[in-house]
C-alpha cells in the first residue's frame, strides 16, 4: 500500500491502474470505514482511500479543531483491509488558493442536518467533486449512516453527469447498537453508555409507524421530548420518504427515520430505513 500526498504523484500512479474504486474519508477510521474498503475491493483493480479533514464542511463553531485524527493507525487498518493507495493531501495541496468556486448543493441540503449545519453540504459536495476530479474513480463508496450526504452526493453526480457509479455501504454498529462513527471516540464513559439510546429511540419511531400511526409530527415531537428529558440536545428526529428525503406522501411505503442529537459537545447521527 502506498501513501501519497501530492495530487500530481497520485495522478501518475493512477494512470495505469485499471478500474478504480474510491472511498473518501476524514480519517480516524473504524470498522464501518474498513467495511467500505472491503466493498470497494470487490468492485475494482485498485482501491484508493482519501483521508482529509475538510475545513470547508465545518461551520465556524463546529469541531474542526477537535475532530479526531489518527493517521498511523488508519494506515495500518487500511493496509490490512486491502487498500492500494491512501491519498493524504495537506490543506495547502487541496486548497492552494481560497476555494471560492464551490458546488451549490440541492435544496434538501438545507434541511435536516443542513438546517443546523448550513455550510456543511456545500463543503462536502465541493471536496468530493474535487476529489473525484483528482482520482477519476469508476466507482465511489459512501456509508448509509450519513444518509443525507449519500443522497445529496448521488444527486450531485446525477445532475452534473459525473461518470462515477455510486455504491452505498450498510451502517456498521457496535454490539449495543450504536452506529460506528469517528466522533464516538469523543464521548466520555457516561455518554458512551447513553449513546445507543438514539438508535433505540429511532426504533420506537419505526415501531409506532408500523403499528399504523401516520401522525409523524407528533411521533417526532414525542421522541424529541423523550431524548431531551434524558439530557440529549436534539437537532431533529424526522420521518421522511426514503426516495426523496421529503415528508412522506400519504401512500408512501419506503420510509426512513433520521435523527441528529448531541450528548455534551458530541453530535451523533443515525437513521433506519423501513417499509410499511
Ligand atoms: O463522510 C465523510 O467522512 C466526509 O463528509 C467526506 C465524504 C469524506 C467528505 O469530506
Amino acid at each position: 500500500m502506498e501513501v501519497i500526498n501530492s495530487i500530481a504523484e497520485l495522478r501518475l500512479r493512477l494512470a495505469s491502474r485499471g478500474r478504480i474504486a474510491f472511498v473518501p474519508t476524514m480519517g480516524n477510521l473504524h470498522h464501518g470505514h474498513l467495511a467500505l474498503v472491503s466493498l470497494a475491493r470487490q468492485h475494482a483493480d485498485c482501491v484508493v482511500v482519501s483521508i482529509f479533514v475538510n475545513p470547508l464542511q465545518f461551520g465556524a463553531n463546529e469541531d474542526l479543531a477537535s475532530y479526531p485524527r489518527s493517521l498511523q493507525a488508519d494506515c495500518e487498518g487500511l493496509n490490512q483491509s486491502g487498500a492500494d493507495i491512501v491519498f493524504t493531501p495537506s490543506e495547502s495541496e487541496l486548497y492552494p488558493v481560497p476555494q471560492t468556486v464551490q458546488v451549490e448543493p440541492p435544496p434538501i441540503a438545507f434541511d435536516l442536518c443542513g438546517k443546523h449545519r448550513p455550510v456543511h453540504f456545500r463543503g462536502v459536495c465541493t471536496v468530493v467533486a474535487k476529489l473525484f476530479n483528482i482520482v477519476r474513480p469508476d466507482v465511489a463508496i459512501f456509508g448509509k449512516k450519513d444518509y443525507q450526504q449519500l443522497f445529496i452526493l448521488r444527486e450531485m453526480v446525477r445532475q452534473l453527469e459525473i461518470p462515477v457509479e455510486m455504491l452505498a455501504g450498510e451502517t456498521m454498529r457496535e454490539a449495543d447498537g450504536l452506529a460506528m462513527s469517528s466522533r464516538n471516540n469523543l464521548l466520555n464513559p457516561a455518554q458512551r453508555m447513553e449513546a445507543p439510546r438514539l438508535q433505540r429511540a429511532l426504533q420506537l419511531v419505526v415501531q409506532a409507524s408500523r403499528q399504523g400511526r401516520r401522525d409523524f409530527d407528533a411521533i417526532e415531537a414525542q421522541t424529541t421530548q423523550y431524548l431531551t428529558q434524558l439530557g440529549w440536545i436534539v437537532d431533529y428526529i424526522a420521518v421522511r420518504s426514503a426516495s426523496t428525503l421529503l415528508t412522506p406522501l400519504p401512500d408512501e411505503r419506503q420510509l426512513l427515520v433520521l435523527g441528529a442529537a448531541r450528548l455534551g459537545m458530541t453530535r451523533l447521527i443515525d437513521n433506519i430505513e423501513f417499509a410499511l
